[in-house]
């Protein structure tokens, strides 16, 4: 009978694995002078080079010759599909008016929503395109998509099969969000619970029908939905299997986070504004804290997320670019661990852990991708570096030497 290692497709020797594992001691989980097997798109096993007998081995070799090995990048809060750009919005802000302000005079997300809805699905699909393959490029091998610029049925719709169309183009899993609730479309001004019901009864139930997306996003915020609001579309897509993710406390304290706690959220996200009540429940909830240093760099916000409180009640904190036109037009992942670590305060390891281990959380798959363990799906990448802190300490000098998505070696 052949041994684990015999039954292995491709096998990588002569790697420095940083697994990322927390079964495994240290910050990056790492095994220096290591081996790891694939079969069928799936880690088979890991173990150092000592233990290996070469000469049994029947797989194709791979060496690494000393690079270090680690998970795929997981950008687990992106809303890369849209229409136009805002860049007089970014002029307007450098001038002195606020994100809220810009967005009650009808600009923010409502530009964004005419712009999208105009656009046809091919359209949409084509703009996108080049903002993922920038992702793609510098390492991410799972993107989170939400819709959220279309606000009618017809476009909510339309925009989540462009961001499902992408998976098929690029070597990239896509996982899809159901965002209609990110702001209230200027045909329901004055009766947003009638929009509300719309999203429950008659949007939610097609979208699943259609297995359109894996989880439900809600804007919680003074100037989108009330908690209350919130609560009738949370209730409504447990009802319905799906995910729930927030957007919560990032202009102010409206209490999403410890609603989205108590309906077990995989994530809530932004959190300047968290509180330590909200942070208790996180933890007790297994919800991931998911920080977008992006958006606070972009808007130029001055209060933090409470990152010392969250790192003491070992709350798992996920790092995204939150890719959209208004608030944080970055496509770039490792600029995002480089901002966590400098604007945020996070180590270069607790930055690696946001993009991969605690993103898949936030998407649900925490069993599925983000470590490099035996069961867990082969996305990974070959670094030509010295250390795994010159991830977030470096932004732009490299790129990965090599992707591998599901086992397969993908040239990008
Ligand atoms: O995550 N906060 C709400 N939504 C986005 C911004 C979207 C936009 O401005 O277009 C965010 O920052
Ligand atoms: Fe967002």
């Amino acid at each position: 009978m052949l041994n684990i290692w015999q039954q292995c497709e491709r096998i990588w020797i002569n790697a420095r694995l940083a697994t990322m594992d927390p079964q495994i001691p240290g910050p990056y989980g790492i095994l220096e002078q290591g081996a790891i097997g694939i079969r069928k798109g799936r880690i088979q096993a890991l173990t150092p080079m000592a233990q290996l007998d070469l000469d049994a081995l029947p797989a194709q070799l791979s060496d690494a010759q000393g690079g270090w090995l680690t998970p795929g990048l997981i950008d687990s809060h992106t809303h890369l599909v849209y229409g136009g750009q805002r860049s007089a919005e970014f002029t307007q802000r450098l001038a002195g008016e606020s994100y809220a302000e810009i967005a009650r005079a009808g600009g923010g997300i409502l530009a964004t929503v005419a712009a999208t809805r105009a656009l046809s699905q091919q359209q949409l699909t084509d703009l996108a395109r080049p903002r993922l393959a920038a992702l793609v490029a510098e390492g991410v091998t799972t993107v989170e998509i939400k819709s959220g610029y279309g606000l009618s049925i017809a476009d909510e719709l339309k925009m989540l099969r462009a961001a499902r169309s992408l998976g098929d183009e690029l070597p990239v899993r896509i996982r899809t969000t159901l965002l209609a609730a990110h702001a209230i479309p200027p045909e329901y001004r004055s009766e947003s619970d009638a929009y509300v019901a719309l999203i429950c009864d008659e949007l939610l139930p097609q979208v699943v029908a259609e297995g359109l997306a894996e989880a439900m996003d809600v804007f919680c915020e003074e100037i989108a939905f009330s908690p209350a609001q919130t609560e009738r579309l949370l209730e409504a897509a447990k009802m319905h299997g799906l995910g729930i993710k927030l957007h919560a406390e990032q202009l102010s304290n409206s209490g999403a986070s410890l609603l989205g706690a108590s309906y077990g959220a995989w994530s809530v996200d932004h959190l300047e504004h968290l509180d330590a009540a909200a942070i208790a429940a996180l933890k007790q909830a297994g919800t991931v804290a998911t920080l977008l240093p992006g958006a606070f760099y972009f808007l130029h916000e001055t209060r933090l997320p409470p990152i010392e409180r969250l790192r003491e009640q070992q709350v798992q904190m996920a790092l995204a670019t939150d890719l959209n036109p208004g608030s944080s037009p970055l496509a770039s992942l490792r600029l995002m661990m480089n901002m966590g670590c400098v604007l945020f305060g996070l180590s270069p390891a607790e930055a690696l852990a946001g993009v991969t281990r605690h993103a898949a959380c936030a998407l649900g798959l925490g069993d599925q991708i983000g470590i490099l363990a035996p069961g867990y799906r082969a996305d990974m990448l070959l670094w030509d570096i010295d250390h795994p802190d010159q991830l977030a300490a470096e932004v732009g000098t490299f790129a990965p030497h090599q992707r591998i998505f599901g086992g397969e070696i993908c040239h990008v």
